[in-house]
C-alpha cells in the first residue's frame, strides 16, 4: 500500500510520520518545507499555487491529508486548493480527511471552510473517510496557555475543551488506512472535558509554577458556542491521554 501524507511538517503530519516509520507501507510525504531527519520520499507541493500536486499524488493509493492553513490564505487553501487537489485524485482508493468536532455549529471562519471542504469531499467521486477530532492538547496550550502575562494566564472564562493527544489521533488515522472508505466517522475526542481555567491550573500544578489564572468574560457567538461545549462530544471519549498526562510527558 502506497500512502501520501500531506502537511508533513505540521503537528499531525509529524505524529503520522513518527508512527508510519517501521510499518509495512510505502510512504511519500509532501509539504512546502522538507521535514528534518525523515527518510521518507519528500515532494514539494503548494496547495495555494497548485505547484507539485500532480507529482505528490502520483502513484499513491491512500492520502492522509494533514495539510492546512487556518489563518493565511485559508479560503484559497482549505477550499479552492482542496478542490484542485480533489480533481487530481481519480486513481485514489482512499482519501482520509482529518476534521474538527462541531465545525457546523461554531461560528469561526476556519471551521466554516473545513465544513465546506467536507461537503466538497462528500460530493466528489473520491472514496473518503472523514475523521473529526477535538482540539489537540498542544494546540490549546499554544493558543491560550503558552505564556503567562505578568505572572497570570489570562483565559476566556468558562470556555471548555475536550482536548486529545495528537499521537492518539494519528494512530486512529493510520488504523483507517486498511479499512477502506468509511464516510464520516464518529468523533474522536479526548478523555475529559475541562474549562480552560482548569487546564491553566493543571499546568501551574504540574510545572510547579508560581503563576496564577485570571478568567475574563467575553461576549459573542463564538465565545458562547465554546461555553456551550459545541467543540466537545461527551459520548465519544476515545483518547486515553489526558491534558495532565500530556503536560507530565513533556517534563520527561
Ligand atoms: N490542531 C488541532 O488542534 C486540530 C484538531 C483536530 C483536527 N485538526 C486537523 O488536523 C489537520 C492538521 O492540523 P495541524 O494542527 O497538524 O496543522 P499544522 O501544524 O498547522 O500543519 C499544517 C501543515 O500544512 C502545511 N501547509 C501549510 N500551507 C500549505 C500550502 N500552501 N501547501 C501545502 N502545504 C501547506 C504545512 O507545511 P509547510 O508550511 O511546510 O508547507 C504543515 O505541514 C488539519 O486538517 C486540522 O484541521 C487539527
Amino acid at each position: 500500500m502506497r500512502i501520501l501524507v500531506t502537511g508533513s511538517t505540521g503537528q499531525l503530519g509529524s505524529a503520522l510520520l513518527k508512527q508510519l516509520k517501521g510499518l509495512d507501507y510505502q510512504v511519500k510525504i509532501t509539504s512546502r518545507r522538507k521535514p528534518e531527519g525523515v527518510d521518507f520520499t519528500w515532494v514539494y507541493s503548494d496547495l495555494l499555487s497548485g505547484e507539485g500536486l500532480e507529482e505528490a499524488v502520483k502513484d499513491v493509493d491512500v492520502i492522509i491529508h494533514a495539510a492546512t492553513s487556518p489563518i493565511k490564505n485559508s479560503k484559497s487553501i482549505e477550499v479552492d486548493g482542496f478542490e484542485k487537489l480533489l480533481s487530481k485524485l481519480h486513481h485514489i482508493k482512499l482519501f482520509i480527511y482529518p476534521s474538527i468536532v462541531g465545525i457546523e455549529e461554531i461560528p469561526f471562519k476556519y471551521y466554516k471552510l473545513k465544513y465546506k471542504a467536507e461537503e466538497l469531499l462528500k460530493n466528489s467521486s473520491v472514496p473518503y473517510t472523514i475523521a473529526r477530532a477535538t482540539q489537540f492538547h498542544s494546540f490549546v496550550e499554544n493558543l491560550f496557555l503558552s505564556k503567562p502575562f505578568f505572572k497570570r494566564y489570562i483565559v476566556p472564562r468558562k470556555i471548555k475543551f475536550q482536548s486529545v493527544d495528537v499521537n492518539e489521533f494519528a494512530r486512529h488515522l493510520i488504523d483507517l488506512v486498511n479499512k477502506g472508505p468509511q464516510g464520516k466517522l464518529d468523533d474522536f475526542c479526548g478523555p475529559e472535558i475541562r474549562t480552560l481555567r482548569e487546564m491553566a491550573e493543571l499546568k501551574i500544578k504540574v510545572n510547579n509554577e508560581t503563576n496564577d489564572v485570571l478568567g475574563i468574560p467575553f461576549s459573542g457567538k463564538l465565545y458562547n458556542s465554546l461555553i456551550e461545549g459545541k467543540n466537545t462530544n461527551p459520548m465519544q471519549k476515545k483518547g486515553m491521554i489526558t491534558y495532565e498526562d500530556y503536560l507530565r510527558n513533556k517534563l520527561n
